[in-house]
């Protein structure tokens, strides 16, 4: 019995390691904060900026967002939808899913529930891995040789430079442009895009847990009434 239990154990701890491809590199922490709307807002405009183009978020509406962001509806349609969508819309893409396979070699997913999938600490240190290999392509250090471009390149203050040679011409990254994002601005960015992401894919858990301290502090006053029930039935019986 004790081994069966040890052994139920230890695989409870070893399967969440063997079910994902764990990341080469150690995660950080994204410590963002759902409950902080200004950061929010700016996570949103981040994602409409620089992912909406190829991710879709397709379980999500704009005018939830909006609403639960506290933006009215100007502020909406001017800061976060700009090709004639409506707000009642999801935030899908134009980008055909075969055109995207033949571009990057993969469709780029959708990432209503990617926080959920991967978790925050995960998207954090992702997005902040790309760099410059010594070839001078892009490549990520928790994801080797994805095909997603750094689409953030111009933030991190990577400058790109393109070259010609007889085989045509190619870009490169390279050097920090001056008077770009510091790296402390850039992470807060990161961290605001995350926090984003994370809403996205529960844009209730606020909610939830509220309700979830009035649930268990009402549990803990029914339980007293309870007790003091029970204490009242049981007092003659010896
Ligand atoms: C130019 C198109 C493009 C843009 C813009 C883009 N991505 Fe991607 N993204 C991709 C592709 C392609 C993949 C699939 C990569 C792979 O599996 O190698 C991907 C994969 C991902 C993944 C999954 C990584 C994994 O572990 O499988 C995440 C998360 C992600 N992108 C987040 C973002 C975020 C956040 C933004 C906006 C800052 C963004 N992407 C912008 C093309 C893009």
């Amino acid at each position: 019995m004790v081994r069966l239990i040890i052994a139920v154990t230890a695989a409870l701890f070893l399967l969440p390691a063997a079910a994902g491809a764990a990341p080469q590199i150690p995660l950080e922490r994204a410590n963002n904060d759902v409950s902080n709307i200004p950061s929010l807002q700016r996570g949103a405009r981040y994602y409409v900026n620089f992912c909406l183009g190829c991710h879709s978020a397709q379980y999500v509406r704009y005018n939830r967002v909006a609403r639960d962001l506290q933006l009215s509806e100007d502020q909406l349609v001017n800061n976060l939808m700009f090709t004639g969508e409506r707000p009642f819309d999801t935030m899908t893409i134009a980008m055909p899913a075969e055109d995207s396979a033949n571009w990057f070699g993969k469709v780029p997913p959708d990432l209503s529930l990617m926080s959920r999938a991967r978790g925050t600490d995960y998207l954090y240190t992702f997005l902040r891995s790309f760099y410059v290999d010594e070839n001078g392509n892009s490549n990520n250090k928790v994801l080797p040789m994805t095909s997603m471009p750094n689409v953030l390149w111009e933030l991190q203050g990577l400058q790109r430079a393109v070259y010609s040679n007889g085989d045509g011409e190619f870009e490169r990254f390279e050097s920090i442009r001056p008077g770009s994002m510091s790296a402390e601005e850039f992470d807060r960015a990161v961290r605001d895009l995350v926090n984003f992401l994370d809403y996205i894919g529960e844009p209730i858990q606020l909610e939830r847990r509220r309700l979830g301290i009035k649930v268990i502090a009402f549990l803990l006053v029914f339980m007293l009434f309870a007790w003091l029930l029970k204490r009242e039935i049981w007092k003659d019986v010896k």
